[in-house]
């Protein structure tokens, strides 16, 4: 399959648009890419990290990396027709971009906000590549550890229940053509409203007695874009963190 790809490019190389993918899990997911063979769209909204920048200027990459800056709280679909535009066959989409704030159900102005980026900007954009795309796959980065009701991140965990409940869904609406699955991280990096102390403490509570396990990440991620046969299917890469829910 990585030998079409490079074949292709004689063409135009297939891409892998990536929502937030200047920095932290969205980073890795467009690495990842790239070394499968795929160039990459990377979307972010206000900065680019350093590594970020350094992909840019890599001599291996060149002319396989583009960026497209916008927030994705105003018309999201429309990052589909931009990345249309670049000299690219776009054949894949990774809904990775979240806010992640603190809100219950006793604020719905927050619960509007972070659904408007994690659920409704995700469906808009997965829409859009169905009408326009025609026949790839969409990978949704959800959560594993959501089913438990939390007072401090309940809106947060609301978002993401929608967004795993909407892969089943697409994936069975935009089939045979498009494919959609989930990647359901445990605790990978610590938010920035978290210490490193509090979040290494976490590995007691996981059966796997670890954090951070970025290369299962990225492995689940090249299991799903390069298994044809596998749609509407989320994979928890937590450590087995949800068990102990
Ligand atoms: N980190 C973990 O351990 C963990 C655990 C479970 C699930 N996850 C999920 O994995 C994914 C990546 O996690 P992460 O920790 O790397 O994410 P993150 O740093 O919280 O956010 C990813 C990106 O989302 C972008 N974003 C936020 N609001 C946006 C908006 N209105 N418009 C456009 N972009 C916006 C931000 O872009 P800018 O920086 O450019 O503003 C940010 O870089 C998320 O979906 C998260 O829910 C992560």
């Amino acid at each position: 399959m990585q030998l079409e790809r490079f074949i292709g490019m004689a063409r135009k190389p297939e891409a892998v648009l990536i929502t937030g993918g200047a920095k932290r899990l969205g980073l890795q997911f467009a690495r990842k890419a790239l070394e499968m063979g795929y160039a990459v769209i990377i979307h972010y909204r206000s900065t680019c990290s350093k590594e970020c920048l350094k992909l840019l200027k890599s001599a291996a990459y060149k002319d396989l990396v583009y960026f497209i800056k916008q927030d994705l709280e105003f018309s999201a679909d429309n990052l589909i027709d931009k990345s249309l535009e670049l000299p690219v066959t776009l054949r894949g989409l990774v809904n990775n971009a979240s806010t992640f704030s603190k809100g219950n159900l006793k604020n719905p102005d927050n619960l509007e906000e972070i659904l408007n980026i994690n659920t409704i900007a995700p469906i808009r954009l997965a829409t859009r590549f169905y009408e326009l795309v025609r026949k790839g796959w969409i990978i949704n980065i959800t959560d594993a550890n959501i089913k438990r009701p939390n007072i401090n991140f309940q809106n947060y965990r609301i978002s993401k229940l929608f967004l795993e409940e909407i892969t089943h869904q697409q994936a069975f609406l935009f089939a045979p053509s498009i494919r959609v699955n989930a990647i359901a991280p445990g605790a990978m990096l610590p938010a920035d409203s978290e210490s490193r102390q509090y979040f290494n403490s976490l590995s007691v509570k996981i059966p796997l007695a670890r954090t951070g396990d970025l290369s299962s990440l990225t492995d689940a991620f090249a299991f799903l874009v390069n298994t044809p046969y596998v749609t509407g299917e989320v994979i928890k890469v937590d450590g087995g963190w949800n068990l102990t829910a």
